[in-house]
């Protein structure tokens, strides 16, 4: 397959949407454990952690060389997988225009299969939101970061933005329902990525449903609790 075959035919948009899928995927690995860190504060585990090990595992991302090329990569893939996305989107909408005259709901396939794009825009719509709250500040702006030190090492107190952001109900709720577009979003895209890669065995293919499954709500739940937390502050 050339280069222009991998961008243009319908067999190679489907190998750059699986790539990027599960680069993508590996990223919300990373993200949500590192996230998770907030829930060190939990009263179960140290009450007077105060975001530290947020905080420092955040710095770590921040000020890693090698990290931060990484994240060039990261927003590529990202703008990759929303262009090749639309134009999937795009090139079914019209093929099965032609197809079928009336639509065949679940006896086709599930509706969020069928809304991939829309979930997808849902989840563009929330991360342009999220980027500006937390990146934008992180790299650029610093406004609301305060110092803090650790080890004689000074850090932005990330976890006292994430604590002043979502203070804010309706914040709160943006977030979870853009968690919970990531969630249909994931229930189709993760066994879809791995599909893409040419796994056609029935039993492989039952497993990596049930892996998919499973993985769309334990990433979902957990990046959903983070805001919900910190509004009811169990932690902070
Ligand atoms: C809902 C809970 C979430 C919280 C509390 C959260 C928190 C954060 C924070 C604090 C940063 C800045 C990190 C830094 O630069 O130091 C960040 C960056 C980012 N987040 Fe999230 N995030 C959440 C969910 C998500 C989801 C669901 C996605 C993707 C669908 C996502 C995608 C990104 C991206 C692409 C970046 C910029 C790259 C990076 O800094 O690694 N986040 N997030």
């Amino acid at each position: 397959m050339t280069w222009k075959q991998m961008f243009t035919s319908s067999i190679g948009k489907k190998l750059v949407m699986g790539l990027t899928g599960i680069f993508l995927i590996t990223f919300l690995i990373v993200h949500v454990g590192i996230n998770a860190c907030v829930f060190a504060d939990l009263p179960v585990f140290n009450r007077d952690d105060n975001g530290e090990m947020f905080n420092k595992a955040a710095h770590f991302m921040g000020s890693t060389v090698l990290i931060r090329i990484m994240e060039i990569g990261l927003f590529a893939g990202i703008i990759l997988h929303i262009v090749q996305g639309y134009l999937l989107t795009l090139q079914n909408q019209k093929s099965r225009g032609v197809a079928y005259n009336k639509p065949m709901g679940n006896n086709g396939s599930k509706w969020y299969s069928r809304s991939m794009g829309l979930l997808g825009t849902l989840i563009l719509l929330f991360l342009i939101l999220h980027l500006a709250h937390f990146w934008v500040p992180a790299r650029f702006t610093h406004v609301g970061l305060d110092p803090v030190l650790y080890n004689n090492v000074l850090m932005h107190d990330m976890f006292q933005l994430m604590k002043i952001t979502f203070s804010e109900l309706w914040i709160v709720v943006l977030y979870v329902l853009g968690c919970f577009s990531l969630f249909w979003h994931l229930m189709h895209g993760f066994q879809s990525a791995f599909r893409s890669l040419g796994i056609s065995n029935k039993k492989h293919l039952s497993l990596l449903n049930c892996i998919g499954n499973g993985f769309s709500v334990i990433v979902s739940l957990l990046f959903a609790l983070i805001p919900i937390a910190m509004y009811l502050q169990w932690v902070g």
